[in-house]
């Protein structure tokens, strides 16, 4: 776990949880929050799509049993390895290879797997052992640091979301899909996550909603970072201390 800091209402854990689904901006958000207070971000996304792909090319039966944890057992996974190099698993750099369209789906299948969703926490906390951090996910919230003393959940509407996606897919050179078929994707993803078994994609109810629609991104960071802030300086502790 990270360093807990103790408040008068209760034991809070220094990450600051971003959560939300593709396409609502989050991962951006979370960069910018990062950088703005000055301290670490973890992207656990890259790590579900890493899996995914990696499982994928070692043509691994996504399915619970001796085989899956062999698999698991196997691997060696780098997180933040060089500024280039963003995650290797078993000593392959996929930094590139995870950002890829059909990656996506593979992630989406390897998550609704307990014993993946629960090697991948494990490695989550320890990545955030004794470091303030902004980490990004889907149920960091809730599960992964459900005591982190600022939560953020960030949504957009399906239209924005897939506008954004077909926008990031044009300027890596793939048109491979239309507007349509992302709008399609993303309902498709959004209902996969929400209702999936382990750890579905939901608000954390003491987390802050934010819906990215209609805002400028300056505005967004300024408003999450103030509240950071404000609950930092609440519990007494300094941001920014890596
Ligand atoms: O944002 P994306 O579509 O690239 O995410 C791929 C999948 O990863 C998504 O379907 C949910 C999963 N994921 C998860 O379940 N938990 C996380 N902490 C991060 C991602």
């Amino acid at each position: 776990m990270s360093q807990n800091i103790n408040g008068a209402e209760g034991t809070y854990s220094q990450v600051i949880a971003i959560d939300g689904p593709s396409g609502s901006g989050k991962s951006t958000i979370a960069k910018e929050l990062a950088s703005a207070l000055n301290v670490l971000y973890i992207d656990t996304v890259a790590m579900f799509r890493a899996l995914g792909f990696y499982a994928d090319q070692k043509h691994i039966v996504l399915e619970e049993g001796p085989s899956l944890n062999e698999f698991l057992n196997s691997l060696t996974i780098d997180y933040g390895v060089s500024p280039t190099c963003l995650i290797k698993v078993n000593g392959i750099d996929l930094t590139e290879k995870i950002r890829e369209h059909h990656v996506s789906k593979l992630a989406s299948i390897i998550s609704q797997l307990p014993s993946v969703r629960t090697y991948l926490l494990n490695f989550q906390r320890d990545l955030a052992l004794n470091k303030v951090c902004v980490m990004e996910g889907r149920d960091i919230g809730t599960v992964v640091f459900p005591n982190s003393f600022s939560k953020f959940f960030i949504t957009a509407s399906v239209d924005i979301r897939a506008e954004r996606r077909l926008k990031q897919l044009r300027e890596s050179g793939d048109t491979s899909l239309t507007l349509e078929q992302i709008k399609d994707d993303v309902r498709k993803r959004d209902e996969t996550d929400m209702n999936r078994v382990v750890a579905p994609l939901k608000k954390a109810e003491d987390a802050m909603l934010l819906d990215t629609s209609h805002l400028a991104m300056g505005d967004i960071i300024n408003i999450l970072s103030n509240e950071v802030k404000f609950r930092a300086a609440h519990l007494g502790f300094k941001l920014g201390s890596n």
